[in-house]
């Protein structure tokens, strides 16, 4: 999976370099009339033994949704088969194939009010991305899978690894930001452990559907190499490590044609250069064609029939789709089920374990908070100096928000900010979770007088801030599928709030709940910000235990927050009437051009110098480290250097190694290159080795489709944050 077409090198024979063998080593005894059942096979020679006894009508059976559950459009006569979740793909029951029951899953389990049943939220997958730790990843994608499997899901909707190109992007929430060897590493070991779980792996949604607005009509344009070196390079390394059996072909266009049929990045990219196996589904009514979206690599079509149905049958018959492509759809879809184990092990239901799935949620929330201004270590609370604390607005009193669209989790006993019975959840609710910091809080400090006020009438926030030791605002900006947000600032009068309440009380702390960065123009008058994202089921006791200094935060951003809007590489998103944004909606020639290139996130900051509220890469602790003694081995390609706690408790540092390409390539950032999560007592020094991921050193040649590697010298830059590196050296490539 680690194929990339160098230039130089001759192109090597995937069928060798994989090593498949055909032979059907002990195959022999066991399931003489099922040789396929023989789980010591290969999933490439299972597929080959059960595929050559289908017929037509059930390989194309495979190639299609039959509905979706609660949409009342998205019926068919299948569709109560779908365990309420958003597909059905009949399997071949004659021959022990199971079929695809597909679920929602991005960080938690869609639609478990409608259906009865519990499921953890875990935090955001910006917020866990936050953690850089590939164990926090494969941990989460485990609970997730866990889950699915308990209620009878067998393949996730899950693995959103679009990169925050447009941080106004409703769904930057489901994402894991703005860098490819970051969000690609993340998203990779959150699948390739949900996977393991025997459920289906899916990455989503490829690609470039970096902005919701017009999204089923949109064109992308961009060209290949910066495709390549940016939103595709996130995904071919989160398949690398994934495995997945199926990526979601997106809504938009790329460079022209829909990314369901775009033969550029289904064929070319993804399934030739890439080698991936597994089969390309659909988003849904993502499909737009029978034989164009067959050609071109889309192998299932969802969630219903209309282009892959009784058309794809007819056009077979016509003679105008290949029974080679079919074939190829259909090997593809077995080739997940054998590979994700639901042949041998499909799923039970059971009864989820809420307890476990509580614990990760708040470990995962507790190494995704990050801390972003702490004057004066104004944090973590000190009850000796600290007698009075007032706390306002965001509903912190009820719960904290979390994010929508199909990615929603149910919290339990429904929006905990409606009136009872009320609880059913829609598309564009903004749900809150009945995890209350306040509550939280006043567990944590029995002995402090802990008050809430609304934050609705400014004065009252204001006279409670006045008369108390701390102030704490809870502000939350809400993001969903389906809509991007109008700008960065905080919603809802919620600046004026803060402005006041830090007016009134200079020891005035933030706590931002939000799905993307945000603007703080209030940032000079606050003592302290805390960004704990959508903070998933427990989130109020992961960000009580930060407050109160019980947790040392270590998250860093993997983002970028700008100053303004203005500094983004598009300072507005050219609009489109809402209810021209549904699926059904076509508008052309709306195009967006992504001129900035693979300059996303930092790298565009960097090049255009400006500078941003908060760097990529930055978060504080409650401890200090320092940084020394870099030693670079150019023909291992790792880095060496010490990582020193210099404070008074132990902490968790993020240490970051980038890049910069040598002078003659053209190209003027930094590139994130590897991390090391350390972890130090009071006073602890490490030296840590870091090896550079060779991937995002190379450059891609557009003239000849193939990467090289420029020899001369690199730059390395070791430190806290992208705009913090006091450690340089430089990597000989000869
Ligand atoms: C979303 C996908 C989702 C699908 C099924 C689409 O609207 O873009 O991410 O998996 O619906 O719910």
């Amino acid at each position: 999976m680690h194929n990339r077409k160098r230039c130089n090198y001759s192109s090597f024979s995937l069928i060798a370099a994989l090593g498949i063998v055909l032979a059907a080593v002990g195959a022999v005894g066991q399931n003489k009339d099922r040789p396929w059942m023989n789980p010591r096979l290969s999933p490439s020679e299972r597929v080959e033994l059960v595929l050559k006894e289908l017929t037509l009508d059930e390989k194309l059976a495979l190639l299609h949704g039959n509905g979706m559950a609660h949409v009342p459009n998205w019926q068919m006569p299948l569709t109560h088969l779908a365990n309420g979740g958003a597909g059905y793909v009949e399997g071949v029951k004659r021959l022990g194939i199971p079929p695809l029951i597909i679920s929602d899953a991005a960080y938690g389990i869609r639609d478990s009010g409608a259906n009865g049943r519990y499921s953890t939220a875990l935090p955001s997958v910006l917020g866990a991305a936050s953690s850089w730790d590939v164990e926090s990843a494969c941990e989460y994608g485990e609970t997730i899978g866990r889950e699915l499997r308990a209620q009878g899901f067998d393949m996730t909707l899950g693995g959103g690894v679009n990169l925050a190109r447009e941080p106004r992007n409703g769904r930057t929430f489901e994402y894991a930001g703005e860098d490819p060897l970051l969000a690609g590493t993340f998203v990779g070991n959150l699948m390739r452990c949900e996977q393991a779980q025997h459920v289906i792996g899916d990455l989503k949604h490829y690609a470039i559907n970096d902005q919701e607005t017009g999204r089923s009509f949109v064109d992308a344009v961009i060209s290949k190499k910066a495709m390549q070196e940016s939103d595709l390079l996130a995904f071919h390394i989160a398949i690398s490590i994934g495995n997945p059996g199926a990526v979601m072909c997106s809504y938009n266009r790329i460079n022209g044609d829909y990314a369901c049929e775009n033969s550029y990045t289904l064929r070319d990219v993804l399934k030739k250069e890439w080698g991936f196996k597994g089969f390309v589904i659909s988003d849904w009514d993502g499909a737009h064609s029978t034989e164009k979206a067959s050609r071109a690599g889309m192998d299932q079509e969802q969630p219903m029939a209309g282009h892959f149905g009784p058309k794809l049958k007819e056009a077979v018959e016509a003679g105008k789709v290949p029974m080679s492509e079919i074939d190829d759809h259909a090997r593809r879809v077995l080739y997940a089920e054998f590979l994700a184990g639901i042949v041998d092990d499909p799923p039970e239901k059971g009864v989820v374990d809420v307890e476990k799935g509580l614990e990760v949620a708040q470990r995962m929330e507790e190494k995704s908070i990050v801390l972003l201004k702490n004057n004066e270590a104004v944090l973590p609370i000190a009850p000796s100096r600290t007698r009075s604390i007032a706390v306002i607005g965001g509903h912190a009193d009820v719960g904290m928000i979390s994010g929508g669209g199909s990615a929603q989790v149910d919290p339990p006993g429904g929006n905990a900010i409606m009136a009872p019975g009320k609880g059913a959840t829609h598309w564009q609710d903004h749900i809150w979770f009945p995890t209350s910091p306040l509550k939280a809080l006043r567990e944590k400090l029995p002995s402090t007088k802990i008050e809430f006020d609304s934050g609705a009438d400014l004065k009252a926030a204001a006279s409670l801030a006045a008369s108390s030791d701390l102030a704490i605002v809870f502000a939350h900006q809400w993001q969903a599928e389906d809509v991007d947000l109008p700008g960065l600032s905080l919603p809802d009068n919620q600046d004026a709030l803060i402005e006041q309440v830090a007016a009134a009380n200079p020891r005035t702390i933030v706590v931002l709940e939000t799905g993307t960065a945000v603007t703080m123009p209030w940032l000079d008058k606050v003592a302290g910000v805390v960004e704990a994202w959508y903070a998933g089921s427990a989130g109020h006791k992961a960000l009580a235990n930060v407050l109160v200094g019980d947790t040392n935060p270590s998250g860093k951003l993997a983002i970028t927050f700008p100053k303004s809007e203005k500094d983004l590489p598009h300072p507005t998103i050219p609009a489109v009437p809402y209810h021209q944004q549904g699926r059904d909606a076509q508008i052309p020639n709306y195009t967006v051009r992504y001129d900035e290139g693979s300059k996303v996130g930092y790298k565009w900051y960097e090049t255009e110098h400006k500078q941003p509220l908060f760097a990529f890469g930055f978060g504080l602790s409650y401890t200090s480290y320092a940084y020394s003694g870099l030693s670079v081995d150019s023909s291992a390609k790792t880095v060496r250097f010490t990582v020193k706690n210099t404070g008074k408790r132990a902490g968790t540092e993020i240490a970051e190694v980038y890049v910069r390409l040598p002078k003659g390539a053209d190209e003027s950032f930094k590139r994130l290159a590897g991390w090391k999560r350390v972890m130090l007592a009071a006073g602890e020094s490490q030296t840590v080795t870091v090896s550079i991921d060779e991937r995002v050193l190379q450059t891609f040649d557009e003239a000849k489709n193939c990467w090289s590697l420029a020899s001369g010298e690199y730059g390395v830059f070791v430190g806290g944050a992208s705009d913090n590196t006091p450690l340089s050296g430089g990597l000989q490539i000869r």
